[in-house]
């Protein structure tokens, strides 16, 4: 059995002065995890509540190539067992994605290669590697399941070189080193990581090339010629592209088609009306997704469940915040948010509909990052778990394996 430690991410942007407050997270709960044999088991230790917004991966069918806040607040056991008690659900059973769970379509309905069974098995590897992060308190950056995410694809597609834009402190591309000890990395991040060692925990690799500070470059300027020249990469379906920089996704997912690079990972996945960036969620949030293609009549049947959802999940979104003038419910309140939200564009339906028609003709595959367990262990109040699919571990219980 390991005892360990899960936590999650706060959901609000970082700025560049980003402060430790501490070295103690306040994203952080603590679960058991109790690993195999017929069954993962987590037994509940002092459970600090999270579930996430997610971190998803799409493989693209290149152009080039022709062929791709969490505020954790604690819920007691009664307040829990009420909860599920309210919306019918006791003992182990759960209402995940019970509001649809928005999900980009494909072009050959391919997905990932892994199992449920590679995660747990990724996940109980994963464990004693986190513990040793130098970064302890990573509020504003990622968490846990996230990291584990990252780590996961990372170590399967086994790539020859990483980019990563936005790194914060550097977590993430500490999470990458971990992945794959020796491959090199590119990060481009405005503000040097090595900046915030003078005041607290931060990761500067060694063999890194930073884009950062006076040499920062945002992903859509490099000239990814010159520098995957100056790597030796010939290939670059064989580079992995990390992206947690808070930018409209579908302006990256155009710049790195436009460089020839096919796996990609986002970091913040934010479901529709929420968010400071326009995400794969919202994008293909649609009519023909279960849950998707939203009403906001205040009186129909999404509308009501919506609005009972909200007294029992902070971050539920109801139809007040889901829908903006003239019925405009895409993106966030018919905006295509971008830039930590600093650079916002109203769309149309027609518009934001033909961004979900474009994604879908160039992915071969998408993927999104389950929690990695669900409320009832980590007994947070804050993410509703009906926009979510089902965790990895839920209650001592593996699912889909
Ligand atoms: C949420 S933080 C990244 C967290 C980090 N990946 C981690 O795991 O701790 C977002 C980062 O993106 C950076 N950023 C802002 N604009 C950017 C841009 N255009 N390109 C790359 N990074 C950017 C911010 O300075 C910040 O360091």
């Amino acid at each position: 059995m390991l005892e360990r430690v899960l936590s999650s991410r706060r959901a609000t942007p970082v700025s560049d002065d980003g402060d430790e407050a501490g070295d103690e997270s306040k994203t952080r709960k603590h679960i058991s995890v109790a690993t195999r044999v017929t069954n993962y088991v987590i037994r509940t230790g002092h459970l600090w509540p999270c579930l996430l917004i997610g971190l998803v991966i799409v493989l693209v069918t290149s152009f080039v190539y022709h062929t791709r806040d969490l505020v954790c607040i604690s819920a007691s056991s009664s307040d829990h067992l009420s909860r599920l008690r309210f919306f019918g659900f006791e003992g182990l059973e759960t209402d995940f994605g019970s509001l649809g769970v928005p999900w980009c379509r494909t072009k050959h309905d391919r997905t990932v290669e892994w199992t449920t069974k590679d995660l747990i098995k990724g996940l109980e590897e994963f464990v004693p590697i986190y513990e040793t992060r130098p970064i302890k308190n990573n509020m504003y950056g990622m968490g846990f399941d996230h990291s584990f995410g990252l780590w996961f694809i990372t170590r399967w597609l086994k790539p020859e070189l990483m980019i990563e834009s936005g790194a914060f402190k550097g977590h993430s591309t500490w999470v990458l080193r971990q992945a794959m000890p020796d491959t090199r990395i590119i990060s481009l991040t405005p503000r040097h990581p090595e900046k915030y060692l003078k005041k607290g925990p931060a990761y500067v690799d060694e063999n890194c090339t930073y884009f950062a500070g006076k040499d920062f470059v945002d992903f859509g300027n490099v000239d990814w010629g010159k520098v995957m020249k100056k790597h030796g990469i010939k290939d670059r379906s064989q580079v992995l592209v990390f992206f947690d920089d808070h930018q409209n996704e579908l302006k990256r997912l155009k710049q790195a088609l436009k460089a020839g690079f096919r796996h990609l990972v986002f970091e913040d996945n934010y479901d529709t009306g929420t968010g400071d960036h326009y995400s794969f969620r919202q994008m293909c949030d649609q009519f023909y997704i279960r849950g998707g293609g939203h009403s906001c009549i205040k009186d129909s049947d999404e509308g009501r469940i919506r609005a009972r959802r909200k007294k029992f999940w902070e971050k539920a979104v109801d139809i007040d915040e889901l829908c903006g003038p003239g019925e405009a419910w895409w993106g966030v309140r018919g905006q295509m948010r971008d830039d930590f939200n600093h650079s916002n564009k109203a769309i149309s339906y027609a518009e934001h509909f033909k961004n979900s028609r474009f994604v879908e003709s160039v992915l071969d595959v998408y993927w999104e990052l389950p929690p990695v367990a669900g409320p009832s262990l980590t007994h947070q109040t804050r993410y509703d778990p009906a926009r979510a699919s089902s965790p990895i571990v839920e209650d001592g219980r593996v699912t889909e394996v």
